[in-house]
């Protein structure tokens, strides 16, 4: 039996997603029928039985969930939604003593209130289950057994049933975020944009809690990101759970073939702060991965290993820490895991970004990281004038409601490509080409 499945994903990533569910197809499911279908703004749709469904939410690293497609019509008013939802089988997926929840989303809706359109949702399902059971499931908005996804455009109205549960970029790992952690997703999905394979080397200066470190240290490993965790479809009444047990068995050998592996991932992280090292060792021990990580201002960076590679960071905001009396080029200790978090280091606020940090910055990268490629994830779009480096390629992303953009500079030798000062000012969304 064939469903219809979406996966939602930050918008921006839908092409790496797409490559992913294809190759999570070719990987993981022994022949199994899977066919990616098409990329919508903030998604991929693809089809297959549930061994499809059940491989994306254990493999992807890109998807925020995995929805199945379960009814889609035309609708005018929030009756024609009542009258869809009252029609479709809920009771085969579910009783009604599981707790429910249902979201409804809308691009250009008629409809004046998603809140109402929401509640006729919700009602049309419990008056099913009332009517084939006898029992109206209760409602629980923060921790409930069951999802429903209504997507409704201008005309048409779809009903999803959700198959993740917590979203997908909860791996089931993470303890410490520290104060602005990238979702998961969007870093392996940033990962996969780099073009980073396992093997290179791969380097984050301002890596905080670990996020595009302990996504690449799994890859490496062959890690499937949903290995530590539990999934929607677990609750439902109909999913395969005999081809769900060899799924996840073999991910949870192919982790404990990992953590026996001593192989030098080649991947390293530095941060400014003790504090956030410490929350990426404690993080990174959790999900059972050893990355090298050291206490380095930025500015001071020289390349982890011989061989260049790969840079990515999304460096602070309005905010940065420095160290206290030292200059823009003092290395900072080494940290043992006993070193006392933030003694020496002052937090700077500053209203607008910083200049003259990533002037030192774009310095460090023109010095030192002759052969690497670096790719800066932020929302400052003047970003690459301040650092005097002109960007190759820039991509935009949503990092949640935030656009983004990740900025690749090539760092060739003899050919890094410099911009004046002056330009900092009018940095503009030019194509490269016509600069
Ligand atoms: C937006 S956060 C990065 C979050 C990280 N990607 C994660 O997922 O947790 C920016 C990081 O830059 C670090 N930072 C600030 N100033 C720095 C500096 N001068 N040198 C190195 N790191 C710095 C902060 O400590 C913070 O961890």
């Amino acid at each position: 039996m064939s469903f219809d499945f979406f996966a939602p994903c930050p918008r921006g990533l839908e092409a790496a997603l797409a490559s992913e569910l294809a190759e999570i197809g070719a990987r993981h499911l022994n022949g199994a029928p899977f066919a990616p279908g098409a990329q919508v703004p903030g998604g991929v749709h693809f089809r297959g039985g549930w061994t499809a469904g059940m491989a994306a939410n254990l493999h992807s690293r890109i998807a925020s969930r995995v929805l199945l497609k379960i009814a889609h019509r035309p609708y005018r008013a929030e009756q024609d939604i009542y009258a869809l939802a009252l029609e479709q089988r809920w009771e085969q997926w579910f009783s009604a003593n599981e707790t429910l929840r249902v979201d409804v989303t809308a691009i250009k809706s008629p409809l004046r209130s998603l809140e109402f359109a929401t509640l006729r949702v919700k009602d049309a399902i419990c008056d099913r289950l009332r009517e084939k059971s006898g029992a109206r499931p209760s409602i629980d908005t923060a921790e409930p057994d069951v999802r429903v996804f209504a997507f409704l455009t201008a005309t048409d109205c779809t009903l999803y049933l959700d198959t993740s549960g917590d979203p997908l970029f909860k791996r089931g790992w993470r303890l410490d975020k520290g104060a602005a952690p990238l979702r998961e997703n969007l870093a392996a999905g940033i990962l996969r944009l780099t073009g980073w394979t396992a093997g290179t080397p791969l380097y984050d200066p301002m890596c905080g809690s670990g996020t595009f470190l302990a996504e690449a240290a799994q890859v490496a490993l062959n890690i499937a990101p949903g290995v530590e965790r539990r999934f929607g479809f677990e609750r439902l009444k109909q999913y395969d759970a005999n081809a769900w047990q060899t799924l996840k068995v073999a991910a949870v050998d192919a982790k404990r073939a990992a953590r026996g592996s001593r192989a030098d991932l080649q991947i390293f992280g530095s941060d400014i702060s003790g504090d956030m090292l410490d929350k990426a060792r404690a993080n990174f021990e959790r999900a059972g991965l050893n990355v090298p990580l050291k206490q380095v201002d930025a500015r001071g960076m020289t390349p982890p290993v011989g061989t260049p590679g790969i840079l990515v960071a999304n460096p602070p905001y309005g905010e940065r820490i420095e160290v206290r009396g030292r200059g823009p080029r003092g290395e900072v200790r080494e940290t043992g895991r006993e070193s006392r978090e933030d003694e020496g280091f002052k937090r700077v606020h500053t209203d607008a970004p910083d200049s003259e940090f990533f002037k030192s910055f774009g310095d460090a990268l023109k010095q030192r990281f002759t052969g690497w490629h670096a790719f800066v994830l932020t929302s400052d779009r003047k970003l690459p004038g301040q650092m005097r480096l002109r960007e190759s390629t820039k991509t935009p992303l949503f990092n949640g409601a935030l656009e983004c953009r990740l900025f690749r500079f090539d760092l060739i030798a003899g050919s890094v490509r410099q911009r004046p000062a002056a330009s900092v000012t009018n940095p503009g969304d030019t194509a490269e080409g016509q600069r």
